[in-house]
């Protein structure tokens, strides 16, 4: 691709969410389309209960927290991207926000949701923003809530169609522009979602592997107590 064409698609009105103009015209109507099994799985680990309060952080085009609200739960997304945020406000749902805030500072109250979730954020932003998004989802959360994690990880089986989705995925990293890709290369190469999980020493309480593991689905129990909300 010519390099004119990757500058065009890294168009933002924000440096950190630059490349999501495109991304926000194709989420919906492409890739949405091949997301629907692990949007049910991150809702099945998630157990949520109508009244439930749920934070989705970097919520894109709001598919996922749209799937959170039909429960029920009292859903709010946020994402910093005006082009997702606008997306993500056209889907109207009692129980639905949506804010347009950095998901490090999001100026949420503390302790006030019972479940924080994130799909696909951690791998495109760098180490110390990916530590500021989980301390900033460990901060809203009750004491006894969860942390849900969603993104990619370390294949370990390798079969053709597996193979296929993984080079379509590290495709569209590629074409979402330099930064963004070297951040999922260096997120892939430290081992996904696992070594994240690992180095940050959380809790897992329950896994799911989809696509042979590159992909992989984490529930954390959020254990840190009110007065001593550590930082990661
Ligand atoms: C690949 S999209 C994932 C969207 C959605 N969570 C999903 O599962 O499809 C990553 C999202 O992270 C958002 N994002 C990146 N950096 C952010 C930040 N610092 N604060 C809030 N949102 C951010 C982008 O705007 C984008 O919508």
């Amino acid at each position: 691709m010519k390099e004119g064409a990757r500058i065009e698609m890294a168009c933002s009105t924000d440096s950190r969410t630059k490349g999501y103009r495109l991304a926000s015209m194709i989420y919906d109507p492409v890739i949405e389309r091949g997301m629907q099994p692990v949007r049910k799985k991150t809702l099945e680990i998630s157990r949520l209960e109508p009244g439930d309060k749920v934070l989705d952080v970097c919520c894109g085009t709001g598919r996922q927290a749209e799937i959170f609200a039909e429960t029920g739960a009292d859903v709010c997304g946020v994402d910093l991207s005006d082009f997702m945020i606008d997306k993500a406000r056209k889907k109207q749902r009692k129980s639905l926000t949506f804010i347009q805030a950095d998901a490090a500072a999001t100026g949420l109250d503390e302790s006030s949701f019972d479940v924080a979730s994130t799909g696909f954020s951690l791998h495109e932003v760098d180490e110390e923003t990916r530590t500021g998004f989980l301390n900033e989802m460990a901060r809203v959360t009750k004491p006894g809530g969860f942390l849900i994690f969603t993104d990619f990880s370390i294949q370990t089986r390798n079969g053709y169609k597996n193979r296929m989705r993984k080079g379509l995925a590290h495709s569209l990293e590629w074409l979402a522009g330099p930064e963004h890709y070297r951040n999922y290369m260096d997120w892939m190469r430290a081992g996904g979602l696992k070594g994240f999980l690992a180095r940050k020493n959380l809790p897992v309480e329950k896994v799911f592997h989809m696509n042979g593991g590159h992909i992989l689905i984490a529930k954390v129990m959020n254990s840190k107590s009110e007065a001593t909300i550590a930082k990661f």
